[in-house]
């Protein structure tokens, strides 16, 4: 079992749609996820759990894992989860995980923990 955390300032997602609009949630999420992140705590909400999941993962975003590898959806009780594409899954074997979101005070606090599967 491995977790990761990051926490962001609301306000630093603001500006950044403020200036690139819909350029800028691209850049991090997908079509859908976009559809689901009505707020901007939200928003920020999802770039701290893919900043988190990157962390568990183990190697932070970056040449091995993109933002895109990555795709939160929510629970029909509204409960955050994750899953990666399928080009991802071949490099990162993932058994469960598990994310949790929270905002408050201008921050958005992410944390995710994933157990690997057992490599022989
Ligand atoms: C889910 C709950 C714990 C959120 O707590 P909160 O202090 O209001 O808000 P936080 O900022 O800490 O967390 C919000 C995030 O929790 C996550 N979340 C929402 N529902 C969730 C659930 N059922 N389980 C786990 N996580 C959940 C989401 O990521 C949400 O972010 P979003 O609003 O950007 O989508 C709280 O609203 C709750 O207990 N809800 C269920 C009970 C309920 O609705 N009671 C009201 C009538 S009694």
């Amino acid at each position: 079992m491995k977790i990761g955390t990051d926490i962001i300032q609301i306000r630093r997602i603001e500006k950044l749609i403020d200036r690139y609009g819909d350029t800028f949630k691209q850049r991090y999420l997908t079509k859908e996820e976009i559809a689901l992140a009505r707020k901007i705590e939200t928003l920020a909400g999802f770039w701290a759990a893919k900043e988190a999941i990157s962390k568990a993962l183990g190697c932070g975003i970056g040449a091995q894992l993109a933002f895109h590898d990555i795709v939160i959806a929510k629970d029909d009780k509204g409960a955050p989860y994750f899953k990666l594409t399928k080009e991802a899954q071949k490099v990162f074997k993932i058994k469960s995980a598990s994310i949790s979101i929270s905002h408050d005070g201008g921050f958005a606090i992410a944390i995710a923990a994933i157990e690997f599967k057992k490599t022989v």
